[in-house]
């Protein structure tokens, strides 16, 4: 007989005869006649096949990892509840002096999560160029960004996808789309230019690296700058553009309220007319920071807060390869 069936037993004679008024003399006399015709009488002779069998070693792990869930759900495990990445400081936190150790002001990162629900906004534009240097002649606060990509399932570094960026001018303008709200809707050119848009292929390592402007900020959203990632790598053009509107992943990188503040301060972020929505009013970043933080982290070049050398800034996210959707693009880049 089994050990459950023993219980079963035990359970069901106390249920009949245990209540009140009954003999308890009689009860204990019972019992133990059940017991006695037990084959087994407890679980020792099942200690060693629940230990060959991994059940006692697997009890020990889902416990333990039971406590520190449990732990960890009421902060008792050392760590803080998650701070809400709209009032996290993602500058490096880092003295930085001549002396300081590039080690220790790089080793911050956060990290965020790049799915296809995130939008790909209304000014996307295929066919850009495949390059790393995107500012042609735009003026602003020079940024320079390190991107890693990582693979969520496997958690290791992505090689060989495009990481597409763009974003708007100082003065919250995107190239290549002429429509009613971007810029001057009566300067057709704009469809001809291609500033601040472009792609480039990860290393071995991940990584791809941009050199670009501080983006400007427009009406309706706080100040960010678009990404895809195309893991079709065939997409690219033998004339050096990519031409992808499918396999891709989508999200948007975003700067701290406090950074975004001392730019705008600079000429010629301060001819920019157009209304400023900050990052607490902007439902886009507010979705993207519940489930990770899309901030880019960085370190004034000319150290203090002084923008005069620019900046360098740095995002890790991760995507998972096997998804896909398809973006829309607002138009093809055909040449300047
Ligand atoms: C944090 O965010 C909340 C709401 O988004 C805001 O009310 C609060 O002032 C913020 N705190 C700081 C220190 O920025
Ligand atoms: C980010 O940094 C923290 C601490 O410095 C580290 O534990 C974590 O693994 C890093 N995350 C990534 C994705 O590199
Ligand atoms: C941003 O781009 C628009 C459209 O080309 C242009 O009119 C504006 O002058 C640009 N901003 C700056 C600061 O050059
Ligand atoms: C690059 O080549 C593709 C076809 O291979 C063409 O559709 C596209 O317009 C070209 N782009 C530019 C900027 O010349």
């Amino acid at each position: 007989m089994h050990f459950f069936n023993f219980l079963a037993t035990v359970l069901a004679a106390s249920a009949v005869s245990a209540h009140p008024g009954a003999d308890i003399e009689a009860e204990i006399l019972e019992t133990r006649e059940q017991i006695s015709q037990l084959e087994h009488r407890n679980l020792d002779h099942c200690t060693e096949i629940l230990k060959r069998d991994g059940v006692f070693q697997r009890g020990i792990e889902r416990r333990m990892a039971t406590f520190e869930r449990l732990r960890a759900e009421r902060y008792l495990n050392g760590l803080a509840p998650r701070a809400d990445p709209i009032n996290t400081s993602h500058k490096s936190n880092k003295p930085y002096t001549l002396n300081t150790l590039a080690s220790t002001i790089f080793a911050s990162n956060t990290s965020c999560l790049l799915s296809p629900e995130v939008t790909e906004g209304p000014y996307y534009v295929t066919g850009e160029y495949i390059r790393s240097d995107l500012v042609e002649n735009q003026p602003g606060v020079k940024l320079h960004l390190d991107i890693l990509v990582l693979d969520t399932t496997t958690c290791k570094p992505v090689p060989n996808v495009f990481v597409e960026i763009w974003q708007t001018n100082s003065t919250g303008v995107y190239s290549g789309v002429v429509a009613n709200g971007n810029g001057n809707f009566a300067d057709k050119t704009n469809n001809k230019k291609s500033w601040l848009r472009g792609a480039q292929k990860t290393s071995a390592d991940g990584v791809v690296e941009f050199g670009t402007i501080f983006p400007g900020h427009y009406t309706g959203r706080t100040t960010h700058i678009h990404t895809l990632v195309h893991t079709n790598a065939a997409a690219a053009q033998n004339n050096g553009t990519l031409i992808d509107t499918g396999a891709s992943h989508v999200g948007q990188f975003f700067f701290d309220q406090s950074l975004i503040t001392i730019v705008e301060r600079t000429s010629p972020y301060t001819s920019n007319k157009q209304t400023l929505t900050t990052n607490a009013q902007d439902g886009i970043l507010k979705e993207q920071s519940k489930v990770g933080d899309p901030f880019i982290n960085y370190v004034f070049l000319a150290g203090g807060d002084s923008v005069s050398a620019g900046l360098l800034g740095w995002i890790s996210f991760g995507i998972n390869p096997k998804l896909s959707k398809t973006v829309k693009a607002a138009t093809k880049f055909t040449g300047n």
